[in-house]
C-alpha cells in the first residue's frame, strides 16, 4: 500500500505510536522490544533504508505503508507522514513507524514526536543500533581508542538544499583526537575534506566509506582523507554511505567487497 491511504482524524478511540529503530538493516540486530512492537502493530510505516526483512515480523493483516523514497517515487513530506501516523492512531490502531538505525540520529524523530504530542497521541521511542556503531562492528574496530580517540562525533554532510552545511564547526571536525561519522555526506565529502585539511587535519587521516551496510552489497573503501574524496567521486556509490575518519580507523587499509 502507498502513503496515500485515506485516514480520517475525527475518530474517537486512541491508539498509540511506536517509533522504532530498525538498525542498520540486519534483521538480527533489531532489539527484542522492536520485534514485539512490530508483531503487535496494526499499521507499519517504513522507509527504504529500514530494510524489507524487518517487515517479516508484521502480522499478515497489518497494513504496511511505504513512506520513503523508493524506485524513483517521491517520498511523502514529513508532515504527511506525521498526519498518517496520527490519523491511524486516532482510529485506535497501534502504529509502528520504523526508522533506519536509531530514531534519535538524523531521522527527524523530533518532528514526529512533537506532532504526536501536540495531537495528544501516546508515542514511545524504541532505540536501534545506529549505522555508526554498526559500521564499527562491521569494520572490526572501536570508535574510541585509549590515547588516540577520546571522543566520537556524528555530523550531517547535507543541509536542506543538499549542500555541505555552512555552519559546521570546522575546528571540532578537524580534531585529530576524535572519530567523526559523517551521515548523508557522500556528495559533499570532497568539499568537507578540503575544509578539514585547510583547518589543519592531516590529509593522511584514516578514512573509511561504508556503503549499504547490512545488505549483501556492503562495500567498503578505505584510504587517507586526501584519497577518499577522489575515490568517492570516481566510484559514485548508489547505496547509502557512512563516512568515518580519524586515527582510530588506522589499519583498515584495504577495500572489502
Ligand atoms: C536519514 S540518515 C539516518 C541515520 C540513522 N537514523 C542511523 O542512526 O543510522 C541516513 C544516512 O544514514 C547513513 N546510513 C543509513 N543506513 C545506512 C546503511 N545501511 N549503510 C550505510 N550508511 C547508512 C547514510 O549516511 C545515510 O545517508
Amino acid at each position: 500500500m502507498t502513503a496515500s491511504a485515506s485516514v480520517s482524524s475525527d475518530a474517537t478511540s486512541l491508539g498509540s505510536i511506536a517509533l522504532i529503530g530498525g538498525g542498520p538493516g540486519d534483521v538480527d540486530l533489531l532489539t527484542l522490544r522492536a520485534v514485539e512492537r512490530l508483531r503487535a502493530a496494526d499499521v507499519i510505516l517504513y522507509d527504504d533504508l529500514a530494510g524489507d526483512e524487518i517487515l517479516s515480523f508484521a502480522r499478515p493483516d497489518a497494513e504496511l505503508i511505504a513512506v520513503g523514497k523508493r524506485a524513483g517515487h517521491p517520498s511523502p513530506r514529513q508532515q504527511e507522514v506525521s498526519r498518517l501516523m496520527i490519523g491511524y492512531a486516532r482510529l485506535g490502531k497501534r502504529v509502528v513507524r520504523v526508522k533506519s538505525g536509531d530514531p534519535s540520529i538524523f531521522a527527524r524523530a523530533d518532528e514526529e514526536i512533537s506532532a504526536a504530542r501536540a495531537a495528544g497521541v501516546p508515542i514511545e521511542i524504541v532505540p536501534g543500533i545506529t549505522t555508526a556503531t554498526a559500521a564499527a562492528a562491521y569494520l572490526g574496530t572501536s570508535l574510541t581508542k585509549r590515547g588516540v580517540a577520546r571522543r566520537v562525533q556524528m555530523v550531517t554532510g547535507h543541509d536542506l538544499n543538499g549542500r555541505l552545511p555552512a555552519d559546521l564547526d570546522m575546528a571540532a571536525l578537524a580534531d585529530p583526537g576524535a572519530t567523526t561519522c559523517v551521515f548523508m555526506g557522500k556528495a559533499t565529502f570532497a568539499a568537507l575534506a578540503d575544509k578539514l585539511i585547510a583547518q589543519g587535519l592531516s590529509g593522511e587521516t584514516p578514512t573509511v566509506v561504508v556503503e549499504s551496510l547490512g545488505s549483501p552489497s556492503t562495500h567498503v573503501i578505505a584510504g587517507s582523507l586526501t584519497e577518499i574524496a577522489g575515490r568517492l567521486a570516481a566510484a559514485k556509490p548508489l547505496g547509502p554511505c557512512l563516512i568515518l575518519y580519524g586515527a582510530a580507523l588506522a589499519g583498515i587499509g584495504h577495500d572489502k567487497m
